[in-house]
């Protein structure tokens, strides 16, 4: 996100405008808590994850009230144009402010990658390399003491960081929230790995799926034997905050640069996400409509590939 903050600020200031950022999201936005920002401002934070502006859930810009406040904050100072970085529940938010006559565009960021209208989202590069790097020390556990880890990420409600740690991390199974996962399928997975002599099993579970890690290592202990022991590590928050990778840099600043251009152009009320390798720009009506579908042909790749 600092990228992208660092992107629009220096991309404004190069078009002559005054730039400021608000602190804290939409509660910032409702309390007023907005401030210049120079270039200098936005120096040595390229390489720094997270926001230095803050972010914040705000359950108060849900109401009528909070988005009516939000507006006259806006108005009052004179703001033309508003850049709003975040993903579904902050480009929801966006576009309760188109509605009401708010200037905007919205840049596609979560780790979640769940965001209808980019194919890749801000910071889903780095977390899933978080979670690799995770998975391959685990891995290393798991041969040596021949055991089975059951590796929970993040994600919500979206399996994608499962899904493309499970396959790059060479995963005996994922387990995701778009497909429902019978427990003893995994077990026979697993029962099955130990009988061709694997050492080691890995099992990526998205925190969204029915059954998490928790859930499954209860099921298991409960009911099968693996043939492994079994080890739970939920991965959580870690897998954030991460050193942004090259890749997240290059798109957060492309992504920040188009913002600003987009405001120029008054082209207003979109989603800017990467579409087949080029910053793309979707209404936010469709954004707010339309879930992201997952491409759970890798769900069988994954399944092959784990052999
Ligand atoms: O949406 C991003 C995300 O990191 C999810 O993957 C995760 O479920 C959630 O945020 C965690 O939210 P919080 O930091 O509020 O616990």
């Amino acid at each position: 996100m600092n990228a992208a903050i660092r992107a629009v600020v220096r991309t404004g200031l190069d078009k002559g405008w005054e730039v400021s950022g608000i602190r804290e999201g939409y509660a910032g936005l409702i309390a007023g808590n907005i401030e210049p920002l120079g270039v200098r401002d936005v120096g040595g934070i390229i390489q720094r994850g997270g926001t230095i502006l803050g972010s914040a859930r705000c359950p108060e810009f849900k109401t009528k009230q909070g988005q009516m406040q939000a507006v006259r904050n806006l108005r009052q100072r004179g703001i033309d144009g508003l850049v709003v970085i975040g993903g579904n529940g902050s480009q929801a938010g966006a576009h309760e402010l188109v509605k009401q006559g708010v200037s905007l565009v919205g840049v596609a960021s979560t780790i979640d990658n769940d965001l209808y209208g980019s194919e890749m989202t801000i910071g889903v590069d780095t977390a899933l390399n978080i979670a690799l790097e995770a998975i391959d020390r685990l891995k290393i556990t798991a041969s040596s003491h021949q055991r089975a880890f059951l590796v929970e990420v993040m994600g919500r409600d979206c399996g994608y960081l499962a899904l493309m740690a499970g396959i790059a991390g060479g995963a005996e199974a994922v387990v995701i929230p778009e497909v429902e996962t019978d427990p003893e399928a995994v077990a026979a997975e697993l029962r099955t790995a130990y009988g061709r002599g694997k050492s080691h099993a890995i099992i990526v579970v998205a925190e969204g799926a029915r059954y998490n890690a928790e859930g499954l290592a209860r099921y298991f202990q409960d009911h099968r034997e693996l043939g492994f022991q079994l080890r739970v590590t939920v991965l959580g928050h870690v897998q954030r905050g991460g050193v942004p990778s090259a890749f997240d840099r290059l798109l957060a600043s492309r992504l920040g640069a188009a913002a600003t251009d987009f405001l120029a152009r008054r082209e207003y009320g979109v989603l800017l996400g990467l579409i087949q390798g080029e910053v793309s720009a979707t209404p936010l009506s469709e954004v707010a409509a339309n879930p992201k579908p997952l491409d759970l042909r890798l769900l069988e790749l994954a399944r092959v590939l784990a052999k």
